[in-house]
């Protein structure tokens, strides 16, 4: 579907050197074809125990990031000092055409991967986590805390605390660090302390072990749990993995490389897919895409593959709904399955939460998104392909784009045709085996 009324994105300037770190994030803000719908209060916030949920955010959060969700600018400049750490983590990152899984598909397209999994801590979360490690120095903060869902992005703010001296507090949902032992005992070499969520460490966690809901864990008990561990720890602040806009600009180094990669090779991309949960690596991905999208409409497809275990944009509603399942965290509007719903126990951490991002909202909305959901026993099949063809492992979350990505190379060997289908690798999955041993 095209969006009813065009839009005016902004380009991204086609000048960004392949072999060089970008010079500025990408603002997807003001390329959006509607307004990002603020977060607001839920009814009597004021009088509750948790008070006001928009002024505890303003007050936990780093102020550079607080700016930047506000940023109206079409590209915000990178730090040097950002742009230094992530030439050292090896940006840019390589773009590999997957021959031998073409070869295997016997198909004509010609599928290209972003690889995110050779970053060192194995995801691209790293992206986001040295900004706002870097941030939290320049603001003279000592000690960040967080929730991690797949332990992805745990494992890199542990890392980059570690680079800027600082310390970190991670809260994990409970189910998934119970599946990794080996990201855990990583995560806690490099210093950070780590939480299974829910916990006995915070009002939170107590509330929901106290009542038995959502006693697996996911992303939003560990968000509840670190939002009120940091209003209980005032000279600690809260940083977000993904959803909010600031995260997904942090992640655009990933896009303006792809098209620059794409361009130095000739290429112009037909299909961009992504797995999706916060919505982070989708929206660095194809952020810097957005003005190709609005020219070319459906000749460009933007497709975002979910967990069928959390399927928010395939079966939730865009509305008004809480981050956590207590609703500690002010009310936004994304996809949403509802804060009640029991998540089911998977091995895809990263993509298993109720609700998401309200950038990807406005998108989806529009119907410049499109989505699939898979079930686990297919991704991991995907994986295993990916694996015998490639030799890469990557992570469960990462499966679900190169499922899609197989999906539409088998489509185009149906219609003979030689279209370019580029996904990106979100993560590396030699630390979440437990998926693929459960699915072997
Ligand atoms: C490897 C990997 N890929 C993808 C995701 C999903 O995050 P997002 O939707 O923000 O890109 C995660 C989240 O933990 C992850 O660990």
């Amino acid at each position: 579907m095209t969006p009813a009324t065009p839009w005016n994105p902004v380009p991204v300037p086609a000048a960004t050197d392949p072999g060089s770190v970008p010079s500025h994030w990408f603002n997807l803000v003001p390329s959006l074809p509607g307004p990002v719908p603020p977060p607001h209060e839920p009814d009597g916030a004021r009088q509750d125990a948790w008070g006001s949920r928009v002024a505890l955010q303003q007050r936990i959060r780093l102020d550079a990031v607080r700016a930047q969700d506000a940023a109206t600018e079409p590209v915000l400049e990178i730090p040097e000092r950002v742009r230094e750490e992530l030439a050292a983590i090896g940006r840019p990152t390589p773009l590999l055409r997957a021959r031998a899984l073409e070869r295997h598909l016997e198909t004509p397209a010609r599928i290209y991967f972003k690889r995110e999994d050779v970053l060192p801590t194995g995801s691209f979360k790293l992206n986001s986590a040295i900004a706002q490690a870097y941030f939290a120095a320049e603001q003279g903060v000592d000690t960040l805390v967080t929730e991690t869902g797949a332990g992805q992005w745990g494992h890199a703010v542990a890392w980059a605390a570690r680079r800027f001296g600082l310390d970190a507090v991670i809260y994990w949902a409970g189910v998934s660090a119970r599946q990794k032992p080996g990201r855990h005992a990583v995560i806690e070499m490099l210093g950070a302390q780590v939480h299974p969520s829910p916990s006995e460490r915070t009002p939170v966690g107590k509330a929901l072990l106290r009542d038995g809901r959502h006693l697996l864990g996911s992303l939003g008990t560990a968000i509840g749990e670190a939002i009120n561990h940091a209003a209980l720890h005032p000279e600690t602040r809260y940083i977000s993995g993904s959803n909010l806009p600031h995260v997904l600009i942090h992640q655009t180094v990933i896009g303006q490389e792809t098209k620059a990669q794409l361009a130095a090779l000739g290429e112009r991309p037909d299909a961009l897919i992504a797995c999706v949960g916060g919505g982070s690596n989708l929206g660095g991905f194809m952020g810097p895409y957005l003005a190709e999208k609005a020219e070319r409409g459906e000749e460009l497809l933007l497709l975002g593959a979910e967990s069928a275990g959390a399927p928010r944009l395939t079966r939730g509603t865009l509305r008004y709904d809480h981050a956590d399942p207590e609703g500690i965290t002010p009310l936004s509007k994304s996809y949403t399955l509802g804060r009640e719903y029991e998540l089911p126990e998977t091995h895809v951490g990263g993509l298993r939460q109720h609700s998401g991002s309200p950038v990807i909202g406005v998108l989806r909305g529009a119907g410049l998104l499109d989505a699939v959901a898979y079930e686990e026993p297919d991704i991991f099949e995907s994986g295993r392909l990916l694996l015998s063809t490639e030799g890469m492992l990557v992570a469960p979350e990462s499966c679900h784009a190169v499922r899609a990505a197989v999906e539409r190379a088998v489509l185009a060997r149906e219609a003979g045709r030689a279209e370019v289908i580029v996904a990106c690798v979100s993560g590396n999955g030699l630390l979440d085996l437990d998926g693929y041993l459960a699915h072997r």
